[in-house]
């Protein structure tokens, strides 16, 4: 899809349609919104008096042949009130007329930003917006949506001396939106078409493409180096393990600061093991790589943008399969760091790699911690498809993730980690055990399980079980996988 800054009146625009979007005040023609209404010869008011103009959140207010307008269509889009305004709301905004006008077969469209708007920031949204709005899960598909297709979008209001800040703001939002469904597209793959091997070489070939160091550990190295937790995952399949090591450098590093370590969880199909999940809805498990798809398109995101800190991304990847070879309830496992595991559930396999996931993180010289998993029901009972539960060892670190989740509006909402739970998962015959042996609190007793292999490193965890995967589509983004958590972490690492 081409995006371009249109530098015309929004009068003599010729697109298919124009969209701008309307406060929901009193009076909701204000602003530029007035300014179409005196080119449209009152057209807006009337339809504000008839009560079908609002500004009420995602209203939408179609007029065809606008008088005035050189467009075809005038699009309205209400974002509510003017106080709770913000970025946030115009990416889903923008997301969200896109998905409207495509649905209805239009090509061609422009976005007026409305006055006070036109900054790098509105663009860069924008830009998130409908990149990820016209995403569709339809490659394996041979009928591609009857053919309807967004060819171009043009974001309009911007005069000549804001022009330099929106080209900055657009292609960021590119970056950050083609990263985001770049992982999308991986988390869409079935288990037959993305094995951890193919997953490994997709991740691969996307680092050196962008210029990152990567390295891809295979079942004899992984063996080599002792990872015992994810081995014992692994050792049920026919399809063997990898560990994917992305490595960003930042041109001119400075000595003190952090080292900011990415770790994903990805199984690329959980089956639960000889712990075996029920029939229903298991093909769903194919989506419990998200968490190592999103880090993979996270360093995708830094390879262009160029962070000042160093940043590694590791991704523990393999099958959950019962088999005669599968771990069994009751085996005791030795992970990396040496601390033995007694695998009560075959089912809590997320926690089991990435405890050598980050183990190997720390080994590799990451300072901060963050992983990402789809890793509890827990945290939908919890948050539903709406929250991502958030985990952290340290406050200030855990803040800093939260304030980049509201700029990058990603919702996300902190649960407890504290040592009371450690009682929960102390082990009677090893060291620890992969599930509780009390009741409740299922998505804490999971980040308790894999914060026992941080150590004293700042730590966040993210459990993205519920929020990586959408059921329904939403306005202003497709059913399927969402690539939840991205523009957060993107955000975050920037920010160093
Ligand atoms: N991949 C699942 C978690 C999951 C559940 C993701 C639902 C998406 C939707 C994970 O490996 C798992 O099976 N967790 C178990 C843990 C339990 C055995 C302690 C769970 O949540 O049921
Ligand atoms: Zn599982
Ligand atoms: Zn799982």
């Amino acid at each position: 899809m081409q995006i371009t800054l249109e530098s015309k009146p929004f009068a003599a625009i010729e697109m298919e349609a124009l969209v701008s979007y309307v406060f929901e005040e009193t009076d909701p023609v204000q602003g530029r919104v007035a300014e179409i209404d005196k080119s449209a010869g009152g057209l807006l008011r009337k339809l504000a008096a008839s009560g079908e103009l609002t500004g009420k959140t995602l209203e939408f207010t179609l007029v065809h042949a606008p008088a005035g307008l050189k467009a075809a269509r005038l699009l309205l889009v209400g974002v509510g009130k003017r106080e709770q305004f913000n970025s946030a709301t115009l990416r889903k905004v923008a997301g969200a007329a896109l998905r409207y006008l495509k649905s209805r077969s239009v090509k061609n469209l422009a976005l007026l930003v409305r006055e006070g708007h036109p900054t790098e920031e509105s663009a860069q949204v924008i830009a998130e917006g409908i990149l990820t709005a016209d995403f569709e899960s339809d490659k394996y598909k041979t009928d591609k949506k009857n053919g309807k297709r967004i060819e171009s979008v043009s974001i309009a209001g911007y005069s000549d001396a804001e022009r330099e800040a929106g080209e900055k703001g657009l292609a960021k939002g590119r970056i950050i939106a083609e990263s985001q469904n770049f992982a999308r597209d991986l988390i869409n793959e079935p288990s037959n078409k993305l094995t951890p091997a193919a997953l490994a070489q997709k991740a691969e070939a996307m680092a050196k493409a962008a210029g990152l160091s990567v390295e891809i550990l295979d079942e004899k190295r992984i063996a080599d180096l002792k990872m015992g937790a994810l081995l014992s995952v692994a050792q049920g399949s026919i399809e063997p393990p990898r560990m994917v090591i992305i490595t960003y450098n930042p041109p001119s590093p400075k000595p003190s600061a952090p080292v900011i370590g990415l770790i994903g969880k990805a199984v690329t199909f959980d089956t639960g093991g000889i712990s075996i999940k029920p029939a229903d809805g298991m093909e769903k498990m194919k989506y419990d790589m998200a968490g190592g798809a999103t880090m993979i398109g996270v360093m995708r995101a830094l390879a262009a943008l160029k962070p000042a800190v160093k940043v590694i991304c590791v991704v523990p990847s393999t099958e959950n399969m019962p088999g005669g070879r599968a771990q069994k309830p009751g085996d005791i496992q030795t992970a990396m760091s040496g601390k033995t595991i007694e695998v009560l559930n075959t089912d809590a396999e997320g926690r089991l790699i990435l405890a050598d996931g980050v183990h190997y993180a720390k080994q590799l010289g990451a300072t901060h911690l963050i992983d990402a998993a789809t890793l509890t029901g827990a945290v939908v009972v919890a948050l539903a498809g709406i929250n991502v539960g958030v985990f952290g060892s340290d406050q200030a670190f855990t803040d800093k993730l939260l304030a980049s989740a509201k700029v990058a509006g990603e919702k996300m909402w902190q649960l407890p980690v504290d040592d009371e739970y450690r009682e929960f998962i102390k082990g009677t015959v090893a060291d620890i055990q992969n599930i509780s042996s009390g009741k409740g609190g299922g998505a804490t007793i999971g980040a308790m399980f894999i914060k026992e292999f941080t150590g004293d490193s700042p730590w966040i965890h993210l459990d993205i079980a519920g929020t990586a995967w959408n059921d329904d589509a939403k306005p202003w983004l497709a059913k399927g996988p969402t690539g939840v958590a991205l523009r957060t972490l993107v955000h975050l690492v920037m920010s160093y």
